[in-house]
């Protein structure tokens, strides 16, 4: 291929399945993978790894040269509940990191940009249900506001520089392979665990929580289908909207039990419930879906089977 590819933050939820996806596709040694930590074994022994802190923008600078890195995945941030917790920290990784990127592609050093953005950007004004592409944006979190101020500067420098950056608003992710980095959906991973080592789960949501949200697999079909898309499809040059499913602690919990049917769930909302509250129910993705054919695989019973299995098969192997 004609260059390299590089991913940021690679030992995450979202950044170990996408280096393993990638590497498939272009090749082991094509994709690198980074992070300030070491990550899950497949990962690092499968293609190259480097450790960067994604606010080191020099040392940043060198791995792109030194592998002649073409595209960069911007995966590493902190997520919106520990983000709360380190509001200044969170707005320094999240802010500075993408600078880095964006000022090395204005510069000529990566041909294309990939930056995730999430549902957080809308905020309680915004309409809660099939939440438009175009809307009331008025985030009430530290990680929210970061990605909505993201979102502008994405779009900022493809208008006035031409980086070829593209974004998608990523609802809550749920998958088994890696756990869940400090979100507000993490129950939703929680959930299988608990409900198959203990048959009992006791939710930080309450029961009538509804968030948009997506297996992993569909997570990173689109964002392999937004980076392969022609640019000119790519027309949202902020971040796109992206739907999946949606649901509430009680509907998951009413879809485990028709596999686990002593399954007990229990609600204790904590701050979460807060940040959940001020999220959308619902996307509207339209755009997406038009612009470049976006179209998710997983609904909420094949996310399940699938959770369920997976996370089975993971408990059975580290008993
Ligand atoms: N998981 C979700 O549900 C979800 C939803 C919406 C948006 N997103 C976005 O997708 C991206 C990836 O999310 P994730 O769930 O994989 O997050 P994660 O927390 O699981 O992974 C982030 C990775 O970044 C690394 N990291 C932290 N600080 C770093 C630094 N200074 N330098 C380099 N690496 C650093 C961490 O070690 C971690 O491996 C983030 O931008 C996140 O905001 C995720």
């Amino acid at each position: 291929m004609a260059g390299r590819i590089l991913i940021i933050g690679a030992c995450g939820q979202i950044g170990t399945e996408l280096t393993l996806k990638l590497r498939e596709i272009h090749g082991d040694q094509n994709v690198v993978a980074s992070d300030i930590r070491e990550g899950a074994k497949e990962l690092m022994q499968s293609g190259p790894f480097e450790i960067l802190n994604a606010t080191d923008e020099s040392h940043l600078k060198e791995i792109i040269e030194r592998y002649e890195v073409k595209e960069v995945y911007l995966m590493a941030a902190m997520l919106s509940a520990t983000a709360e917790k380190a509001p200044m920290k969170a707005w320094e990784l999240n802010m500075d990191s993408l600078f880095h990127v964006l000022n090395l592609a204005k510069d000529g050093k990566i041909d294309k940009v990939f930056w995730p953005s999430s549902i957080a950007v809308f905020g309680p004004t915004t309409p809660k249900d099939k939440t438009p592409q175009t809307t009331i944006m008025e985030p009430t979190t530290v990680y929210g506001i970061s990605k909505q101020t993201g979102e502008r500067w994405c779009e900022y420098f493809y208008n006035k520089f031409g980086v070829d950056v593209r974004s998608i608003r990523y609802p809550g992710i749920i998958s088994y392979k890696t756990l869940p980095g400090g979100g507000t959906t993490d129950y939703a991973i929680e959930i299988f665990h608990e409900a198959l080592k203990n048959s009992e789960y006791t939710s930080f949501l309450d029961h009538d929580a509804a968030l948009p949200m997506m297996y992993m697999d569909d997570a990173i079909k689109a964002t392999v289908d937004i980076m392969e898309a022609p640019a000119e499809k790519v027309k949202i040059r902020s971040s796109y909207n992206l739907a999946a499913i949606s649901f509430t602690p009680e509907i998951l919990a009413e879809e485990i039990k028709k596999h686990i049917d002593n399954f007990k769930i229990n609600y204790e909302p904590d701050f979460r419930q807060q940040i959940a509250e001020s999220w959308p129910s619902s996307i509207d993705d339209s755009s997406a879906r038009e612009d470049w054919g976006w179209d998710p695989e997983f609904d909420l019973e094949k996310m399940v089977e699938t959770m369920l299995e997976g996370v089975g098969n993971t408990l059975k192997e580290n008993a």
